[in-house]
């Protein structure tokens, strides 16, 4: 489903592509750590080995990238669609990646991660942004595409957790939709990871989105 797509903006850059292109694992997998570096430290690092980790384990298909004029990956939003998501590994990579004394509690760890979407439900799994390309809609363009993709296969409701530390990012969402159902306390995660509490919000999907980040 590697369709390039314009985004809206009237210098033509950057521009969305359903899809993360072939040969972009590696600025994929950069561009995660670069954002939640901190909070995968724990399961995947250091960071070289967990970079490369994610780039090996990166399913294409389940992303939408936002490219510079030079064809760079500067954003990425990332799904679980049919519980097939952005990142795959399963445990027995991670075994065989950090070896079975370091991969046990490392499985533990990314179990916490893990969010299998429901029936008709697309589950965002992560969405970043290049820090020197921020604020400037990026973001916003990236979660339109990701409502259009959930339209386009039949879901009614989009879901994503956010951290009680990202209170911006929490703001963006409530800007696009979205409501808070629920929040978890994880005052265990506070030291490792840097945040206390996860915020489920949910955004039904609407025909409206079938248009996606495009004008
Ligand atoms: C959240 C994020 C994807 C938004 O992308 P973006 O391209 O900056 O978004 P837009 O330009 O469309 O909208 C900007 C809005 O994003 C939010 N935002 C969140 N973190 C931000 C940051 N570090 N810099 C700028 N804006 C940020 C704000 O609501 C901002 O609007 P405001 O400054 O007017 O309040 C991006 O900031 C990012 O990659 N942050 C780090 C990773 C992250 O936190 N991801 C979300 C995990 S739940």
């Amino acid at each position: 489903m590697d369709v390039p797509k314009k985004a809206d903006r009237s210098d033509g850059a950057p521009r969305l592509h359903r899809g993360i292109p072939d040969g972009g694992e590696t600025q994929v997998a950069a561009l995660y750590w670069e954002a939640f570096g901190r909070k995968l430290g724990g399961a995947l690092g250091p960071p070289a080995k967990g970079r490369a980790f994610l780039a090996s384990h990166l399913h294409r298909d389940r992303g939408i990238a936002a490219l510079d004029g030079a064809g760079r990956v500067i954003g990425v939003a990332g799904y679980d669609l049919a519980g097939r998501a952005l990142f795959g590994g399963s445990a027995r990579d991670v075994l065989s990646g950090y070896g079975l004394l370091g991969g046990v509690p490392r499985i533990a760890l990314l179990a916490l991660f893990t969010r299998r979407p429901a029936e008709g439900e697309l589950v965002m799994d992560g969405i970043c942004v290049a820090a020197s390309h921020r604020g400037t809609g990026i973001g916003s363009l990236l979660l339109r595409e990701t409502a259009a993709v959930a339209a386009e296969n039949a879901c009614t409701r989009i879901r994503l957790d956010v951290i009680d530390t990202n209170p911006r990012a929490r703001a963006l969402y409530v800007r696009h939709g979205f409501g808070a159902v629920h929040t978890r306390q994880t005052p265990f995660l506070r030291k490792p990871m840097g945040f206390g509490a996860v915020t489920t919000m949910h955004r039904a999907v609407t025909p409206d989105d079938l248009s996606g980040g495009t004008p």
